[in-house]
């Protein structure tokens, strides 16, 4: 339903459309208000801006709710496999089961890479970050699937194309690990499901093949689940933005692995970790960190905390936090830095501060223990949560192209020199 908005700036008066989504959220739209007055609006950081029309995830930050597609997070948490959720992340609905079968089938069937581009990870020395790696490879990828940048593939080339990045994606994050470990490549196994493919690729030996324990397998396609949507994010909005200039789909999520890297966004769940240690080392009190993290002038923030969107509770922190402790309780382990986690959150749910500005755990507070219990390497954490955003990022992709939406162009209030002579170099 299309309603109407006015504006008023000084004596004149701007009609504006005003329109409500599927759960009632409304907006104002301006994109005609600068060709009627002149007059731009101001978001930095694009806090209150709608950047698009989307069918795909629906949060409220104030009540918690995240949904896929209409279906809950919780219950696709406990009931779906990643496969699964990313075909109805994809494709809008649940997949029948042969249209399981046969999803699954095209992702097994692109899991290898090719030998030359398998050659490529020798180029890397061992120190590089696997964030840089992966960007760069799934550039890469398109090299070796010209057919991969046809932006207008629709149908079996696009159902193709979806499978074969879901699944590249995978085998080149386990590849990215095994060079800098110094180990060779294992290659993906077609007959494991898609969790128990990477942990081989990641964990088997040449002396051993690793079997993945139920426990562990159940722990990683929750953790890829949780993170296979979140609607307009940073990395999100990055694939976007590449996208609007038709960019092919590989550049467009390489792009996104790149804004999936800061500390702000997806490399927060290694720096939880990190400060998490740093705690236990350092033999400073928690309050010691509260007091840092509520300095005026001090840049340092606690990780894990706080969220533009979620100002109630994140409910995939809920869900993570419980299955934390299940997990390290099945695998019989303990976790000192749970006991950490634990007393630092129970202190900010009680502080002024916190409490004043809505922060509390995010996605990213408990996911690095929970990737701890299953072994995953410290500078793989943000790989795995690219590898779990990777059908997000394509359905929003798509759906970009599919609304044909306009390239991405914001403006800006200039605020620098006005118009000067120029100075030659030797009066200056
Ligand atoms: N620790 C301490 N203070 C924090 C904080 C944190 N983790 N997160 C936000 N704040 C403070 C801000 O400095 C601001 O303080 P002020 O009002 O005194 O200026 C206030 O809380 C409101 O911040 P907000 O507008 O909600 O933050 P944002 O939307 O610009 O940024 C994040 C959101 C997620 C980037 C931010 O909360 C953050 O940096 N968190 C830590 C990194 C992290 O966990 N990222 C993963 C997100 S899933």
């Amino acid at each position: 339903m299309t309603d109407k908005a006015t504006l008023t700036i000084g004596s004149e008066e701007y009609e504006l459309d005003v329109f409500t989504g599927s759960e009632n959220e409304t907006c104002v739209d301006i994109q005609k208000l600068r060709a009627q007055s002149g007059i731009i609006t101001m978001d930095q950081g694009f806090g209150n801006t709608g950047s698009c029309f989307s069918s795909i995830t629906y949060v409220d930050g104030a009540k918690g709710i995240l949904r896929y597609r209409g279906y809950p997070i919780e219950e696709l948490a406990e009931k779906a496999t990643f496969v699964e959720t990313a075909y109805l992340i994809l494709y809008g609905e649940l997949p029948t089961e042969k249209q399981l079968l046969s999803f699954r089938q095209q992702i097994a069937e692109h899991a290898p890479i090719h030998t030359n581009l398998e050659h490529h990870f020798s180029g890397f020395p061992k120190s590089s970050p696997p964030m840089a790696i992966l960007s760069a490879m799934l550039n890469l990828v398109s090299c070796f699937h010209p057919e991969v940048l046809d932006v207008h593939s629709e149908g079996p080339e696009f159902d193709r194309t979806a499978a074969l990045l879901l699944s590249k994606v995978r085998t080149i994050s386990a590849f990215s690990y095994r060079m800098a470990a110094g180990k060779p490549f294992n290659h993906p196994n077609p007959n494991l499901t898609y969790c128990g493919n990477f942990l081989h690729m990641m964990f088997s030996e040449p002396y051993q093949e690793y079997a993945a324990s139920p426990v562990i397998e159940r722990a990683l396609k929750l953790f890829l689940v949780l993170h296979a949507d979140h609607e307009q994010n940073c990395s999100t909005s990055t694939v976007r933005v590449v996208g609007s200039s038709r960019a092919n789909l590989f550049s467009s999520v390489a792009a996104g692995v790149c804004a999936l890297w800061g500390p702000l966004h997806g490399g927060a769940n290694a720096a939880v970790i990190r400060m998490l240690s740093d705690i236990k080392t350092s033999g400073k009190s928690i309050n010691f960190y509260l007091d840092k993290a509520k300095e005026k002038n001090s840049d340092y923030k606690l990780m894990g905390f706080g969220h533009r969107v979620y100002k109630n509770f994140d409910p995939r922190s809920i869900i993570l936090k419980k299955r934390v402790y299940e997990v390290l309780d099945e695998l019989k382990k303990d976790d000192p830095l749970l006991e950490i986690a634990i007393e630092l959150e129970e202190k900010t749910l009680k502080d002024d501060y916190f409490k004043e500005r809505n922060l509390y755990p995010n996605v990213d507070f408990y996911s690095g223990i929970l990737l701890r219990a299953i072994g995953i390497p410290l500078d793989m954490y943000t790989v795995m949560f690219a590898i779990g955003r990777m059908p997000g990022w394509i359905s929003n992709w798509r759906e970009l192209l599919e609304h044909n939406q306009r390239i991405s162009r914001p403006r800006q209030i200039y605020t620098g020199k006005n118009e000067r002579k120029f100075v030659p170099l030797d009066e200056r």
